[in-house]
């Protein structure tokens, strides 16, 4: 193994050993601008205890950290807190390469192993509050079900009141720097709600239930470190953090409008800029996203503390056009909450798209507060004073329900 990559220190015995992943884009669907880390961390306790993998490609990076600081074959224990790709795909190797006496994970994290690397075998399966002995130090495994799958599990270090979160609190940020303290607030933020909207937004209610489960377990959080982006070490950011985790989860919408279209020949493009200024107007913040400048992932960011959902579709071959298809399917699968909606679109001869986006906003559980808005070819004065109307009436729907007289 080479010495080109070495661990980085996260606290006294404790090293963060994972890759760093400068080019990853595109992380099934979500665009990951900065790129990623997969981080895996190294306990040197008396029982030497590897948390975590990394994806297969980065098994030597991972492997080159740990030589920089102990044999890998002195490596007693691995923990998998969580058996997504991401984490677990090089763990056929590293049990290999280690030869471990142990690996654990949760319950179903051991049905989850067994299924994608056919090695249920090899792993020692936890039950929830189960306490691990180090010798010297402890670790404590807590399930934490659907943050992010059914196999989520977080593992406590009591000697540093360390959390290893796994995907919670995470965010695809590359980058050298090991704490959160040494980034940009902007970045931090933007990253961690980006990462919350694209991957964990759906699953809020057991977002909610693993913060409770926390705080009623009363531990100590010293460090937090996730399985993505920095490691959260002061009490300011910590708290931060929890802070937005909770925000999310229970999804109180503002009076933020998202406007998400796309056009064939700029009519429906002219619709949403109308659409926009009723809205700004009547004192709604606004969002105009073009399909054709932004990612689908973006959307989904602005929607995370939004509380309408404007969508925008020319009708092409009687249907909606791909873009939009594309976004709205991405929209529903991420289950957003407590947003108004309306439809809107320019048509040819039948017009059904604006029609179609109405019935999958219903479907989404959405909202819909307007019958959806079609004009035939391209908007003249009156059709867009009808948009700007539609803007106005929907600020003033967004008005009465953050002032609490829905
Ligand atoms: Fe980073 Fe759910 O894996």
């Amino acid at each position: 193994m080479g010495e080109a990559f070495k661990a980085a220190k996260v606290a006294d015995n404790v090293y963060r050993v994972g890759a760093i992943d400068w080019d990853v884009r595109n992380f099934h669907g979500y665009l990951t601008s900065r790129g990623s880390t997969y981080n895996a961390f190294l306990i040197l306790a008396d029982k030497i205890t590897l948390i975590d993998t990394v994806k297969a490609p980065f098994f030597d990076e991972m492997m080159s950290r740990i030589a920089s600081v102990v044999e890998p074959d002195k490596i007693d224990y691995i923990v998998s807190n969580h058996s997504e790709m991401d984490h677990s795909g090089c763990l056929p190797q590293a049990i290999a390469a280690i030869g471990p006496q142990k690996v654990f994970a949760s319950k179903m994290g051991r049905k989850a192993l067994a299924a994608h690397f056919h090695m249920d075998h090899q792993i020692a399966a936890v039950d929830d509050g189960e306490v691990l002995d180090l010798g010297n130090m402890k670790l404590s495994f807590i399930e934490t079900r659907m943050c992010h799958w059914p196999d989520s599990m977080v593992t406590y270090l009591h000697d540093r009141e360390l959390l290893f979160s796994q995907d919670a609190f995470g965010m695809h940020l590359a980058g050298c720097e090991r704490f959160a303290d040494e980034l940009g607030r902007d970045v931090l933020d933007y990253e961690a709600a980006k990462y919350y909207a694209n991957i964990l937004m759906p699953l809020s209610k057991f977002i909610r239930k693993t913060l409770d489960k926390m705080s009623s377990l009363g531990v100590p959080l010293n460090i937090v470190a996730p399985d993505h982006g920095p490691i959260w070490r002061t009490k300011e950011d910590i708290e931060r953090i929890v802070g937005c985790y909770a925000h999310w989860a229970d999804r109180k919408p503002t009076n933020k409008a998202v406007v998400v279209y796309d056009t064939m020949w700029q009519s429906t493009t002219k619709m949403a800029r109308a659409i926009g200024e009723g809205l700004a107007v009547g004192g709604a913040k606004v969002r105009l996203m073009s399909m054709d400048a932004c990612h689908r992932s973006d959307v989904v960011t602005e929607l995370l503390d939004a509380g309408a959902l404007v969508v925008g579709s020319p009708t092409i071959n009687n249907n909606i056009f791909p873009t939009i298809a594309d976004v709205m399917m991405y929209i529903k699968g991420l289950k957003p909450q407590n947003l108004i909606a309306a439809a809107f679109g320019s048509y040819g001869w039948s017009g059904e798209a604006p029609k179609h986006l109405a019935e999958m906003l219903n479907e989404m559980h959405l909202a819909v507060v307007a019958e959806p808005l079609r004009i035939k070819y391209v908007p003249d004065e009156a059709g867009l004073l009808a948009c700007r109307r539609l803007g106005e009436d929907l600020a003033a729907r967004l008005g009465e329900i953050c002032n609490g007289r829905q």
